[in-house]
């Protein structure tokens, strides 16, 4: 690939890690800075699980949501200043947040026609931004886009992480700390040891260990890298 084709191509920057790394806050803000699209891997997953547990499918019925998960319509709008998800043209963005969608994700986004699906509606997304496009996930850059201009992992100790979602949810005692704690190890678990396209670093990416890092600075250290490396850096 010459320089000409680089110039011309969308940029996509991707950002893989676990859950409680702060992903989707820098990913959001990365896009909105570089006037990128961006684009929340998860809330796919999370639609998914929302419309198979709305429609009676067992979850831990893999061959069940093979079958189901060709039929829901799902629409992610990718414009960084207000991403929007839905199904079947309905508004899922609460309800994807909820905790029995939080419990069933992990089973769901383990079945490889999900995502085999959702990874085709991601590409899509990605072919359809104007500039370019931010995306966060797990596989992003191991398995979507594995040509990413820049590909970066995010990490965080799991008490880090569980501190931080503790904190967001207004949990402070320490029993409810402990049961977000087992959470995120339980999902840190299923997420890495799946057999399809589990969370796992690329080659290529750039790990960044948020733990003692405020969002801020790692908006400005991940903008730092997208100078660095990106032959086109989008001006905005
Ligand atoms: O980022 P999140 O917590 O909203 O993601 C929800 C679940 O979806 C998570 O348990 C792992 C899964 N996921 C995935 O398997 N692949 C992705 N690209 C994004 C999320």
């Amino acid at each position: 690939m010459d320089t000409a084709d680089r110039s011309d191509a969308p940029v996509i920057v991707v950002l893989d890690g676990p859950a409680g790394t702060g992903k989707s806050t820098v990913s959001r803000e990365i896009a909105s800075r570089l006037g990128l699209s961006f684009l929340d891997t998860g809330a796919m997953y999370r639609a998914m699980t929302h419309w198979l547990l709305q429609h009676g499918v067992d979850v831990d019925d893999a061959d069940a949501v093979a079958l189901a998960s060709v039929k829901p319509v799902i629409r992610s709008g990718t414009d960084a200043s207000g991403p929007t998800i839905t199904v079947d043209g309905r508004d899922v963005s609460g309800p994807i947040r909820g905790a029995a969608v939080t419990a069933a994700v992990s089973a769901v986004s383990a079945v490889p026609e999900v995502r085999t699906r959702l990874v085709e509606l991601q590409r899509g997304s990605a072919e359809a931004a104007p500039r370019g496009i931010v995306a966060e996930g797990r596989d992003m850059g191991t398995v979507v886009f594995p040509r990413a201009d820049l590909k970066v992992f995010l990490t965080a100790s799991a008490t880090t992480r569980a501190a931080r979602r503790a904190a967001q949810l207004g949990v402070d005692d320490p029993a409810g700390i402990a049961e977000i704690l087992a959470d995120i190890e339980r999902r840190d678990a299923a997420d890495s040891g799946r057999a399809t396209s589990p969370l796992a670093k690329a080659e290529d990416a750039v790990e960044v260990d948020t733990s003692e890092m405020a969002p801020d600075e790692v908006i400005e250290h991940i903008l730092g890298l997208v100078r660095e490396r990106v032959a086109a850096v989008p001006s905005r």
